[in-house]
């Protein structure tokens, strides 16, 4: 099998691994073999940044007829007197849509019916290792690989000890032995039997194994006037365990955050069919847009003319003139965060044509142009409602990182997004860019100017890191305010 080094990726791959990964919560390694995997499986995950990562763990859950569950665990009922609860458990999980199939040891049905299991699981109860009829296909492999994760409810003194032994005598301990799925184990039993040296051993074992653990609570025990260390926890606590193993929380850096997001070109008119624009796409900004609300923030995008649909959960404000832009910005302030990418006309017509301009013999019509707000300078000037953070884009064709820093100094934001839109680089309008995050040290009005080169990434990339490294900023809080 052939191996792969990271480091000599092409810069654009290593960045979208390392994006990818962080997002997911893996290691790059593990994200590399996840992509192979839906790439045979034809099926790519699309990058969408600080989306919910996908509950499977390595390989794909098998699709199973009728299912509209977004998840599936097999469920493990040890031979325990917590056994009764573990119906109840079936239930919880249901109801957080995981599908549930239960495995009943020998000793469970002393306590619970595979009846009662099945009827409340709408599956098929699985109790014995050697069952022909579902070990024709090696069911206890499927067992313990066709789930998602594998939940031991009670985990008993006996079912702990086989698993940290590495036993697989029976149907139970054959699957815990064969996964590679996460386990959850949710212990039962008498306190003493808890604290038992072997039981200790045993847990401690579990644990370095990868384990996790859900209680056991301390309460009464079954046993009449036996209380301690060794109940198990109750069925909702289990499945909301269950529930934050399968679907982490997506983490939501710009939660309670108010950001305002300018993109797109402007129109300027000439005369009611006519106008002066210039080449942007929007994209770059509407990226932004959504990786900002997926990352929890609420986003006002007011967007120039552009032929991109609203992105998802974002207040959109559709303006044509530079004019307008700003009016809208003005009205979206108060805001945490203000991102400016949209490129905005220096310059409008000054007498513009109240009908179409016609041709006549006196030949062109002189067209004035005058200036136009400079609504990056404006908002950055505010006294009153000027967002703490403030950024800029700079689209040069030459000279880049010394326009873009003198524009910081000029305008008063606190970081410019550079980027070269010469043709040559297909940015404007393109799937890619190329930027430097111009800034100042430490935050600070007068510090030094840093410039943070970014290798080239897709629009989306640039979106997420931007995204990224202003939930840094706004958490920061030991960080001093740049106004
Ligand atoms: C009434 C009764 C209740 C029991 N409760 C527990 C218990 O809560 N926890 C435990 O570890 N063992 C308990 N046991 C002992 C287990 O049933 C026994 O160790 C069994 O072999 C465990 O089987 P398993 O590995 O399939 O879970 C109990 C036994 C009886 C008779």
């Amino acid at each position: 099998m052939a191996s792969l080094t990271i480091r000599k990726l092409d810069e654009s791959v290593k960045t979208y691994l390392r994006l990818r990964s962080a997002r997911n919560r893996r290691s790059v390694e593990e994200e590399v073999r996840v992509i192979l995997g839906e790439l045979i499986e034809g099926r790519e995950e699309p990058l969408t940044p600080f989306a919910a990562p996908p509950a499977t763990s390595t390989a794909p859950t098998p699709q199973r007829t009728g299912a509209v569950s977004e998840a599936s665990i097999t469920l493990i009922i040890g031979g325990g007197i917590a056994a009764y609860k573990s119906l109840d458990l079936i239930r919880r999980l249901k109801e957080r849509r995981i599908e549930v199939r239960c495995v009943l040891t020998k000793a469970a049905q002393q306590f619970v019916t595979p009846l009662a299991a099945s009827a409340l699981s709408h599956e098929r109860v699985y109790t014995d290792l050697f069952d022909p009829q579902s070990e024709f296909d090696a069911g206890h492999i499927r067992l313990a690989r066709e789930c998602d994760m594998i939940v031991v409810a009670p985990a008993t003194a006996d079912l702990m000890a086989k698993m940290a032994n590495g036993h697989a005598d029976d149907l139970a301990s054959a699957i815990l032995l064969a996964t590679n799925r996460k386990i959850l184990l949710a212990p039962a039993m008498n306190p003493l039997m808890w604290n038992n040296a072997a039981t200790r051993r045993n847990v401690a074992q579990l644990q370095r194994d990868g384990v996790v653990l859900i209680g056991p609570n301390s309460g009464e025990m079954a046993e009449a006037g036996e209380a301690g260390v060794g109940r198990m926890s109750e069925a909702v606590e289990i499945a909301n365990a269950a529930e934050r193993l399968l679907r982490p929380p997506v983490p939501r850096p710009l939660a309670g955050k108010r950001v305002l997001i300018t993109a797109g070109p402007t129109h300027e008119p000439i005369d009611p069919v006519r106008f002066i624009a210039n080449r942007s796409s929007g994209k770059q900004g509407f990226a932004i847009a959504a990786a900002a609300q997926a990352a929890g923030a609420e986003v006002i995008l007011v967007s120039g003319p552009v032929d991109l649909a609203d992105p998802a959960g974002v207040t959109v404000r559709h303006v044509e003139s530079a004019r307008q832009m700003l009016e809208q910005v003005q009205a979206a302030l108060p805001a945490d965060i203000a991102i400016f990418a949209a490129a905005v006309a220096d310059w409008r017509v000054a007498n513009e044509g109240e009908q179409k301009l016609k041709k006549t013999s006196a030949g062109m019509p002189p067209l004035q142009l005058v200036e136009n707000p400079d609504i990056l300078a404006t908002i950055s000037k505010l006294t009153d409602k000027r967002p703490p953070l403030v950024i800029g884009f700079a689209a040069e064709t030459e000279h880049l990182i010394d326009n873009a820093k003198s524009k910081l100094a000029r305008k008063g934001c606190d970081w410019i997004v550079a980027n070269d839109v010469s043709p040559a680089t297909g940015v404007m309008g393109g799937d890619r860019n190329t930027v430097h995050l111009i800034s100042r040290q430490n935050g600070a009005k007068d510090g030094e100017i840093e410039v943070d080169s970014w290798p080239v990434m897709t629009k989306e990339q640039v979106a997420i890191e931007l995204v990224a490294r202003v939930a840094t900023r706004v958490t920061d809080t030991s960080r001093e305010p740049s106004s």
